[in-house]
């Protein structure tokens, strides 16, 4: 009986130990996949790359020229997405001349992935040489004038998960503690705008994007409370992509389609088909706005310091 304790003890101390040090597992898993990818997808090394959210699934197969798809489940051990309306593939292509690697539908905390789990492919697309990241999500409104249909670009971020996916060990060529202070380039924002004025298109507000695990929405009470921390939009993304995006030194750019007005907002209750259709109407304008960042970036500059 005694021993019989004893083994369970060690078995939950051995459970525990293995949870906190998930990141040598992790990169190894991240370097398999990377090695695999990068023999599928040949001799092209991707500039940019994109994780296209809600509304954005599709995009890769009808702006991209030459796709080469990998299916996650074609990577030894890569997370993949069990979420309706989240699909599962790589996509290498080209615009306008640019090498850009998508990531049609990414993992999310609330799956019950570890959040170095979340932020992998982050590091396979590192690992394959892209020199910028953009996020794309679809969020809750929680500024008065923002409205379901409108994008934010994301000026700043609060991590509200209770988490960050740098904890564990860090590798030596690693920085153990990234600054935060620019996460989503200036720079980057400022041609990106440029680029709508130039070009005719409809302003893009900037806004702070909170981040919860979700998967419940959030409560009118959190949502009066987030806006009074600071955040203009929330979301269950994101964040924890662009934290190991910048230990990374990758410049970073994200926007949100705004699909519904936060909880209390409005008076009907929220739901994630709701949020769905809001994205899928907005695909088009979605489109164009993810095409300006990535024409910002390459004309900015090829290597944008941020
Ligand atoms: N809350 C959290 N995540 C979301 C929401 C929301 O209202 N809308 C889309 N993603």
């Amino acid at each position: 009986m005694q021993i019989c304790l004893v083994e369970q003890m060690c078995t939950v101390k051995l459970k525990i130990t293995a949870c906190q040090i998930p990141l040598p597992n992790q990169s190894a898993v991240a370097m398999e996949a990377a090695t695999v990818l990068r023999q599928r997808l040949g001799d092209k090394t991707p500039q940019l790359g994109v994780v296209l959210g809600s509304g954005l699934g599709f995009w890769a197969d009808r702006a991209l020229a030459n796709p080469l798809r990998v299916p996650y489940m074609e990577l030894p051990d890569f997370p993949r997405s069990t979420v309706p309306g989240h699909h599962g593939s790589f996509v290498l292509g080209e615009l306008q001349g640019h090498t850009i690697l998508c990531m049609q539908g990414r993992v999310h905390y609330y799956e019950g992935y570890s959040l170095q789990q979340v932020t992998l492919p982050i590091r396979v697309m590192a690992a394959l040489g892209i020199q910028g990241l953009i996020l794309t999500n679809a969020a809750g409104g929680i500024a008065k004038h923002l409205h379901p249909g409108d994008p934010m670009v994301l000026c700043d971020h609060i991590n509200f998960l209770g988490s960050n996916p740098l904890i564990g060990p860090v590798k030596p060529d690693e920085t153990r503690f990234p600054d935060m202070s620019e996460v989503y380039c200036r720079r980057w924002r400022a041609g990106f705008h440029a680029h709508l004025g130039r070009t005719g298109q409809a302003e893009a507000a900037e806004g702070v994007y909170l981040a919860t695990t979700g998967p419940s929405f959030e409560t009118p009470a959190e949502i009066e409370a987030f806006a009074r921390l600071g955040a203009d939009a929330v979301g269950m993304s994101t964040v924890p992509e662009a934290i190991v995006a910048r230990q990374l030194g990758l410049p970073v750019f994200a926007f949100s389609c705004i699909t519904n007005y936060a909880a209390g907002r409005s008076p009907g209750p929220l739901s994630h088909e709701e949020v769905g259709e809001t994205a899928a109407g907005a695909e088009d304008r979605l489109s164009a706005l993810l095409e300006a960042a990535i024409i910002s970036f390459t004309v900015t500059n090829q290597k944008l310091e941020c």
